[in-house]
């Protein structure tokens, strides 16, 4: 079976309820990025951060995988697809995708920050101050926050550079390292890219824009791609 690698961004849980982040509305104008997605506003007021993430996995427990997600599922039956996801939501998983590699963290689990190891699933549950983990250290988010490493990032660069087919879904692709996998994938590796608006893509780089919201985007790739590569 050929490789079908997936990188998917917000935009992809759009169609779900989910906010985007950079977009008129999206999360990063209501709230400073700064203040909590980074180690510094942790620092500075861990209730703010810990509030912020409950009501984002409070939001997750109510929301529904939707056709892009659910397209995602069905091309596994043509192509050995692998997703690797810059989101934080499990609607891959919930959708029933197989191989889902997360970069920037998962909402439903917490780790300590005493000890990077010590990771805990939590499901929908809401943390506070005072939680600890059972070496007594405070708990906070498993989520990636910026100026922090990227520890899938080695990983998704492999897993992108054996791509036969590439598809880049739901992402401003501002965000690096996560924007540079396009690097790795090869120039002979047809690319999609499927996203309502336009972004920017690297120029030296041909690609398939599927001007389109996921749901329909998808549904689109899936005739083409089983049309040109089955
Ligand atoms: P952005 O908000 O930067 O980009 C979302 C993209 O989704 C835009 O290009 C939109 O046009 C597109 N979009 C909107 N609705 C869509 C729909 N229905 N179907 C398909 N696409 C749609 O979000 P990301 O690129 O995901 O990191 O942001 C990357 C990272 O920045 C996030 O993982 C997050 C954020 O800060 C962390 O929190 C660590």
């Amino acid at each position: 079976m050929k490789k079908l690698i997936v990188l998917t961004g917000s935009g992809i849980s759009a169609e779900s309820g989910l906010k985007t982040f950079r977009e008129t509305g999206g999360l990063w104008e209501t709230y400073d990025v700064m203040e909590v997605a980074s180690y510094d506003g942790w620092e500075r007021n861990q209730n703010l951060v810990l509030q912020f993430y409950n009501e984002r996995r409070a939001q997750l427990k109510d929301a529904q995988p939707n056709a892009g997600h659910t397209g995602l599922v069905e091309l596994e039956q043509y192509f050995d697809v692998q997703i690797i996801t810059q989101n934080v939501d499990n609607l891959h998983e919930r959708a029933g995708s197989k191989k889902v590699l997360h970069l920037h963290g998962e909402l439903t689990k917490v780790r300590s920050t005493g000890d990077p190891f010590l990771v805990y699933d939590i499901g929908y549950k809401s943390i506070k101050a005072g939680d600890t983990c059972k070496k007594g250290f405070q708990l906070r988010p498993h989520i990636v926050w910026f100026g922090e490493a990227v520890p899938a990032i080695a990983e998704a660069a492999e897993i992108s550079a054996q791509a036969d087919i590439y598809a880049v879904i739901g992402t401003s692709l501002a965000v690096y390292p996560a924007a540079g996998l396009v690097d790795y994938v090869p120039q002979t590796v047809p690319v999609f890219v499927i996203d309502p608006n336009d972004i920017s893509f690297p120029g030296y780089r041909n690609f398939e824009f599927i001007k389109e919201k996921a749901g329909r985007g998808v549904a689109i790739l899936k005739d083409r791609l089983i049309q040109q590569f089955k």
